[in-house]
């Protein structure tokens, strides 16, 4: 099997990168696409300036556990020396890298230049990036966007100088800033990344993926090292395995029935509590059950109830009460 490196990390290619996102891809839910078979993670952002105030909410985020390996903890913000001394905050923690977000396209981050903001600054955005690899002992990556908006799309040439300045992959969301998550990504200058003959680090694509079928064709057509997946992952982390599967051993997994579903639910809050308060955790799990429980007939009214339940001994009844009432045989036939 072809492999790849991460500083001195060896992967198999193509590997499936589960996305960072923020209120999304926290431990628990890394931990379970891990199980699922994604092969790097990445924490949800961490902004510079909160790091080096010492914010215990920012702090939090950089914990991970052994079992996430390869992981990296992603850093945003829009100042050298502030970046730089967060990259070293993150480094101690010993992840296996660090990634710089260059791609957050939300106003109050791009405003003050960070995210995707520095697009509109390349040089600079070069600059830190040279300026945290040489500050801290750990590979630097970075994951960005295809460039500021329609004129402006320079992620070729910009790949090349953020190599030139050290870092050891790249992630591309195949958006620019101006699209937001609008239309569709363009992973064709992804593709002319990779094609670059003067680019030797591993690009990971992204952008849009939400099935196995969808992995092996972004693989086959722009022949990325990786794929990283993100809104295609929640409340559906099978999707790292079926993709596997699919692109491995030419193999379509069956679709998870609703019992499994239900199952893979309830260890997710398990895991959702071992790391945070319980009323965090009964939030968090809320950006899941839509697709956990999509596509069952007559489900609605449950996914009402676990939207809006607040307290734990609700939730676990309502998980009862899905059980008795959805994973008879004759409704698992229905669904599937
Ligand atoms: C809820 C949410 C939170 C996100 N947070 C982050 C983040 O913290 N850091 C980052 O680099 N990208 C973040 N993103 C962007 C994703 O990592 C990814 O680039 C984008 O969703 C496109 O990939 P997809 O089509 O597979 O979802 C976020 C996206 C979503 C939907």
């Amino acid at each position: 099997m072809d492999k790849f490196h991460i500083g001195k990390i060896e992967i198999d290619k193509p590997a499936f990168l589960l996305s960072p996102m923020e209120e999304v891809s926290d431990r628990a839910f890394r931990m379970l696409c891990k199980e699922n078979g994604a092969d790097i993670t990445i924490s949800e952002f961490a902004a510079s300036d909160a790091l080096i105030r010492d914010v215990e909410m920012t702090k939090k985020k950089l914990q991970f556990d052994e079992r996430e390996r390869p992981f990296g903890i992603q850093i945003f913000g829009n100042q050298e020396t502030v970046m730089v001394e967060a990259a070293q905050i993150a480094a101690s923690y010993q992840p296996d890298f660090i990634d710089i977000n260059w791609g957050c396209p939300v106003k109050k981050i791009v405003g003050k230049g960070g995210g995707s903001g520095m697009l509109q600054n390349p040089d600079l955005l070069v600059k830190i990036t040279a300026a945290i690899v040489k500050a801290v002992p750990l590979p630097v990556t970075v994951k960005t966007r295809l460039g500021w908006d329609d004129n402006n799309k320079i992620i070729v040439n910009l790949a090349q100088k953020l190599q030139d300045a050290g870092i050891a992959a790249l992630s591309i969301h195949g958006r620019t800033r101006a699209q937001m998550y609008r239309g569709n990504a363009d992973w064709t200058l992804i593709g002319a990344v990779k094609q670059n003959p003067l680019i030797h680090i591993p690009i990971f694509g992204n952008g849009d993926i939400v099935s196995a079928k969808g992995a092996r064709q972004a693989i086959d057509n722009y022949h990325v090292d990786g794929v990283m997946i993100g809104r295609g992952s929640i409340g559906n982390p099978w999707i790292f395995a079926q993709a596997k599967s699919l692109i491995f051993h030419g193999k379509e997994l069956p679709l998870p029935t609703i019992k499994e579903r239900l199952n893979m639910c309830k260890h997710h809050l398990q895991l959702a509590l071992q790391y945070k308060e319980e009323h965090y955790a009964i939030i968090n799990m809320q950006k899941h059950y839509k697709t956990y429980f999509k596509d069952i007939d007559h489900f609605k009214e449950y996914r009402i109830k676990l939207m809006t339940a607040s307290h734990l001994d609700e939730i676990y009844h309502l998980f009862d009460e899905i059980e008795e009432k959805f994973c008879t045989s004759k409704t698992e036939k229905d669904a599937n």
